[in-house]
């Protein structure tokens, strides 16, 4: 491994998987991520000589060998704190959660029974941006974002990448065959000086590819 592509030393945190956002003790509102990539990144990480911290949504998914810590949350705000409580540490942040834009205004500890009043209408707010507000500290970890995209997929991921102030953003095209809960993916690789495309590939050649990236664009801005 050259010495532009190994992170011997280098603290790395990473969040995956979904965010659920309870309603009431047996409702949620969830999405369909799998946490298989940010798994996979954590697995390449750690390959890579990484001290891995993994923060996990609900997952169905072990613990790669060789992770320092993981920690289990389940919902947005859950995920920001475990997040804040490890960025101190971290060298690398990379923002793999599909985290839930919305939670319901009012959780009810009770669960919502049907009745002659109808549907019930839930109030929604939207949930702090983890991502974001990692890439606003001072001083900040090198910060690497994700973005689903199903049209204009450079053009919004550039956005994004200026929007959040990220480092390096990875944008995925989502279409039925490729993407959020699928086996493999290919990503448009974007940073502020310029642009890359790693090729559709099983999701743990991918995460190789991806963090000897990170790791090149990592010691370059270290070298700066
Ligand atoms: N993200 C986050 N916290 C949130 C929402 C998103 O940390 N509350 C992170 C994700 O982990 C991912 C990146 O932000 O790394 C992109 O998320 P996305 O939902 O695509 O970004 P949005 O700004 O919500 O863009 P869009 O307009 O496409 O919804």
């Amino acid at each position: 491994m050259s010495p532009e592509t190994t992170l011997a030393g280098v603290a790395v945190l990473i969040d995956a998987g979904p965010t659920y956002e309870d309603i009431d003790p047996v409702r949620f509102l969830g999405n369909r991520s799998s946490g298989k990539m940010g798994f996979a990144i954590a697995a390449a990480a750690v390959a890579a000589g990484a001290n891995v911290t993994l923060v996990a949504g609900p997952v169905a998914l072990a613990t790669p060998p060789g992770v320092a810590r993981r920690v289990d949350v389940r919902s947005a705000l859950e995920m920001r704190a475990a997040v804040l409580a490890a960025v101190n540490g971290a060298d690398i942040f990379i923002a793999t959660a599909a985290v839930a834009d919305w939670r319901v205004a009012e959780y009810s500890a009770r669960k919502i029974k049907k009745g002659p009043s109808g549907a019930p209408v839930l109030e929604l707010i939207e949930n702090p941006d983890i991502l974001a507000e990692v890439a606003a500290r001072e001083p900040r970890p090198f910060v690497v974002g994700f973005a689903a995209e199903t049209d204009h997929v450079a053009e919004h991921a550039r956005a994004k990448l200026v929007r959040k102030k990220l480092d390096l953003l990875a944008a995925n095209h989502v279409d039925e065959r490729v993407g959020i809960s699928a086996d493999d993916n290919a990503l448009e690789l974007i940073w502020p000086g310029g642009s890359e495309t790693l090729p559709r590939a099983p999701k743990a050649e991918l995460a190789r590819t991806l963090v000897a990236r990170i790791a090149a664009h990592y010691h370059a801005r270290a070298a700066a």
